[in-house]
């Protein structure tokens, strides 16, 4: 189903950039810029894309900024990941915010995005181009939220893109939509394992009867379960029974994989891009090296191990754990805009990933994470005071399973006698609990059973000729792994992922995103 344009009709010269050539003069709609992703894909393209017409940011106001613009100066202006700009263009970065960017207050989950006729219209009209970084990223959200932030939220979408006169949509969605298939994947639609969606008379996933289901089972647990603490906790676990029913690991990437789909039936024959990055990390180069917000994935589990909260987590040691600087993202979006301006009319799929071009093996990366903050932790103080004692042990996970079972029913016992004399938990139960929930959340990605291929998107990178790959670089073949962990990754974390967390997330120690006070005290 991807398409492979013949970009020879837009051949680059040795200078000239396909990639600027292609956005000059052109609005791109942008979502999800008070997030990680978002806000890496937004400097960006103010840095290095000159020509760019402009960019409409759609925010939704919260609490403290009811405002869209209001949010972006507090939020989004003042976040670090400007501190580039600032310090060697701040004229230009200013002149950008005050000229050419607009913010928009609005709710993706609404029709029409919640805005007035007129406002609405107005918008349809003045853009050439969509971004959609939002979405929940908390891997156990609740069913219901989760299905209509990661999918239905796309019918508005598609709806926006044919009122701008069927303009391109760029859907940031995920590489593990593969659910549990196994094996090398690749950069098309991945089948459910479950074989429990049938497929229409066109070849697609027919997904809006399983929305239907899905949300009767929702709407049947709101009838019956009154209070919002054990609804909220139902709707949690529905989310994850499902998910594994039909053939994934969480809640977040079978709605990521649903709103793939919908974007696929609705953009039939029209202009659609997915980009599937990996676990995104910090950025590799720009706009510095290290740039990072707040604690995902992988980082969750060094966080828990750089305060002795873990030392034993289950893993696979020969698979191929998947990780992709945020900028490489960024950039894999950005030539994918460029592409869908170029040749509209078709449907791609491109993964932003290391698998293929730069395996990272799990027994590798380990020892060289951990390792670093064992033996450097006085680098990094707001990862760590006193510094892991033990070396992080990588365990098979039916070994781990059983092993954590008894340290866990020895540790209560003892626990008990404890809380009788010293009123407290020991900090060793404390730690097997820490590592029993964080096991439930990530173990999946540290045991992976498959290898993310990005052929389609290196070939696009190619396509674009040598002045964009080295002004958008893709290629996951440029990190230096042992460099990127012990130079960039780790120092990153500390100084930008554990200090530039405006935003609270809601369930922390459930979500690809975990404050620096839930690595302390996760609770049981
Ligand atoms: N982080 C990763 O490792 C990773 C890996 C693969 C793919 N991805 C994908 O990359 C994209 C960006 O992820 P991220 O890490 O940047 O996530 P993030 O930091 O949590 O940001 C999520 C963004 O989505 C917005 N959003 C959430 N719910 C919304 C709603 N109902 N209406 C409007 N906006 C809403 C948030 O806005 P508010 O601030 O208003 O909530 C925020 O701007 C997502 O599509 C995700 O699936 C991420």
């Amino acid at each position: 189903m991807t398409a492979q344009p013949s970009q020879s009709q837009h051949q680059s010269s040795p200078e000239h950039s396909l990639t600027r050539a292609a956005l000059a003069g052109k609005r791109i709609l942008l979502t999800g810029t008070t997030g990680f992703l978002g806000k890496v894909i937004l400097e960006k393209l103010i840095r290095e894309v000159p020509d760019l017409g402009g960019l409409v940011l759609l925010i939704r106001g919260n609490r403290k900024y009811p405002c869209a613009k209001a949010r972006f100066h507090a939020e989004v202006a003042t976040s670090s990941v400007f501190d580039h700009l600032r310090e060697t263009d701040p004229a230009r970065l200013s002149a950008f915010l005050d000229n050419r960017l607009q913010c928009v207050g609005g709710e993706i989950t609404q029709h029409r995005f919640g805005l007035e006729d007129e406002a609405y219209e107005a918008l349809a009209q003045s853009v050439d181009v969509i971004i959609n970084s939002a979405a929940s990223v908390n891997f156990r959200e609740a069913l219901d939220t989760a299905i209509t932030i990661n999918a239905m939220c796309l019918h508005n979408l598609a709806d926006f893109a044919e009122d701008a006169g069927q303009v391109p949509v760029i859907q940031i969605s995920t590489c593990y939509v593969n659910g549990y298939n196994r094996g090398n994947i690749a950069e098309k639609v991945s089948a459910p394992t479950s074989g429990l969606i049938p497929r229409d008379a066109n070849g697609h996933f027919a997904v809006e009867s399983t929305l239907v289901t899905l949300r009767h089972k929702c709407n049947d647990l709101k009838r019956r379960i009154q209070d919002p603490e054990a609804l909220a906790e139902a709707l949690t676990e529905l989310g994850q029974h499902e998910a594994h029913r039909y053939g994934w690991g969480d809640t977040y990437t079978f709605t990521k994989w649903l709103g793939e789909q919908i974007l696929l039936n609705r953009l039939k024959g029209k202009t659609l891009t997915i980009v599937r990055p990996s676990v995104i990390e910090s950025c590799l180069q720009g706009p510095k090296p290290g740039w990072i917000e707040g604690v995902k994935v992988t980082d969750a589990i060094l966080l828990a191990y750089a305060r002795g909260k873990v030392s034993l987590f289950p893993g696979r040691k020969a698979g191929v754990v998947d990780i992709i600087p945020a900028d490489l993202v960024a950039n894999a979006t950005i030539l994918s805009v460029a592409e869908a301006l170029l040749e509209p009319g078709h449907s791609r799929i491109y993964q932003s990933c290391s698998g293929t071009q730069n395996p990272l093996i799990v027994r590798d990366y380990v020892p060289t994470i951990c390792g670093e903050v064992k033996d450097n932790w006085q680098k990094y103080p707001r990862l760590t005071r006193k510094g892991p004692r033990k070396n992080m042990k990588l365990v098979n996970k039916h070994l781990f399973v059983a092993l954590i079972q008894v340290l866990r029913g020895v540790f209560t016992v003892t626990d008990r006698l404890r809380l009788r004399t010293a009123g407290n938990k020991s900090k060793t139960l404390e730690a097997v609990e820490t590592t029993l929930k964080l096991t439930k959340i990530y173990s999946t990605y540290t045991s992976p059973t498959y290898v993310f291929s990005s052929d389609r998107l290196m070939a696009l990178a190619a396509r674009m000729g040598e002045v964009d790959k080295s002004l958008f670089p893709v290629d996951a073949a440029l990190i230096d792994w042992k460099e990127y962990f012990t130079e960039i990754h780790v120092a990153g974390l500390n100084q930008y992922g554990l200090e530039d967390r405006k935003v609270p997330t809601p369930s922390p120690a459930e979500t690809t995103t975990v404050s620096e006070e839930v690595a302390d005290t996760t609770p049981a």
